[in-house]
């Protein structure tokens, strides 16, 4: 959470409020009514990325600047409203990248003062954590969380809302960012993701004998830049791309199973190791349909409960952002005028491991 002061807002302000997500690139607006009750959920992905082959973040705060008013209007336009019915603004204030950051607190903190109303920044890996909500309620509690997307690996126990507790993070890339950075490798364009979880499905897993990173060592961090750079090494007698369909698909197969076997070898660890219940799943990456089906399975054995949110709250939105924003506008927060944007997740408030 961003430093927050008790102020005489009450519940009330929790009741319509504004979600405002930029902190990548995705912009993204939500209005949530009571905590629940999503009235609108727009996400503008910003496909010019595609052309350089990752996100630039400099085109991506300009994109925010442009996207977030016509998209704040789409949004009202969308859940019935005017302005004035808002009760709030809720914005991911840490962490991510610091222009799309900036674009996205400096217009929340002027549209709320323009309509009066308190404005609440939140963080968006604690948005990660409870997306799940939106679809499932709160809970059950404690509950093991992995976030994993192109900027995170991360592995929390969540005791409750605000109560959390560091397992685990990537030591160097996120899951995703391999993804990504394998995709690339082959030829497949980015992002590497959704490409490689389909092609994965008409490939060989067995085809090369890749690393599981860090699964036969005790604890919970992740590293994943081996395995990208073993993934290179067995297509480098190959020469450039492009690389002839089978190879691919036997590569992404190959690749798909020795990261989804590292997470959820991690997940089921945590999940012993604290006696927690449930496992909670968030970001880009959780919309993966081997991880999803195999968290299931693994889940389903040890009788734990699996909340997966569906594609849209796992990818980076603003619904989540709203929603949290919600929780703690009810127990009386809301971030003083002078808010800023925190680029680092070390650096935002969260109780996480630092060095
Ligand atoms: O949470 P997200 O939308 O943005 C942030 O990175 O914060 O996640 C995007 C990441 C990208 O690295 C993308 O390649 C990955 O999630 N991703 C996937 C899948 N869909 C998106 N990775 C594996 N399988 C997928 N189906
Ligand atoms: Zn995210």
């Amino acid at each position: 959470m961003s430093e927050t002061t008790a102020v005489p807002f009450g519940t009330d302000a929790a009741r319509l409020v504004l979600g405002i997500e930029t902190s990548c690139d995705d912009t993204s607006v939500a209005v949530l009514e009571d905590a629940r009750r999503l009235r609108a959920h727009l996400i503008a992905g910003q496909d010019l990325h595609r052309l350089y082959g990752g996100v630039v973040p400099e085109l991506a705060a300009r994109a925010h600047l442009e996207l977030l008013p016509r998209l704040v209007a789409a949004a009202l336009a969308e859940a019935k409203l005017a302005a004035g019915d808002l009760t709030a603004v809720a914005v991911t204030r840490a962490p991510g990248l610091v222009g799309s950051l900036v674009v996205g607190v400096a217009f929340a903190k002027a549209y709320a003062l323009a309509l009066g109303v308190p404005v609440v920044g939140v963080n968006h890996i604690e948005g990660h954590l409870h997306a799940t909500a939106l679809e499932h309620g709160a809970g059950p509690w404690p509950a093991v969380a992995l976030v994993v997307s192109g900027g995170h690996t991360e592995l929390v126990l969540v005791r409750g809302f605000g109560d959390y507790r560091w397992l685990g993070s990537t030591r160097d890339d996120a899951a995703g960012e391999a993804y990504d950075k394998v995709a690339k490798l082959l030829g497949l364009g980015f992002p590497g993701g959704p490409v490689l979880d389909r092609l994965a499905a008409e490939g060989d897993p067995a085809a090369f004998d890749l690393p599981r990173p860090m699964l036969l060592r005790p604890g919970l961090d992740f590293s994943f830049s081996g395995l990208k750079t073993a993934v290179a090494l067995a297509v480098a007698p190959h020469g450039e791309p492009p690389y002839p369909p089978r190879l691919v698909a036997d590569v992404a197969a190959s690749f798909q199973a020795a990261v989804v076997e590292t997470l959820v070898g991690k997940c089921l660890r945590a999940l012993t190791e604290t006696g927690a219940g449930t496992l909670v799943l968030g970001g880009g990456v959780s919309c993966n349909r081997e991880l999803r089906q195999r968290l299931e399975q693994a889940c389903a054995a040890r009788g734990a409960v699996l909340r997966v949110p569906s594609p849209r709250l796992c990818a980076d939105n603003a619904a989540m952002v709203a929603l949290v924003g919600a929780w703690s506008l009810a127990r009386g927060d809301v971030s003083d005028p002078d808010l800023d944007a925190v680029a680092s997740l070390e650096a935002s408030g969260l109780p996480v491991p630092r060095g």
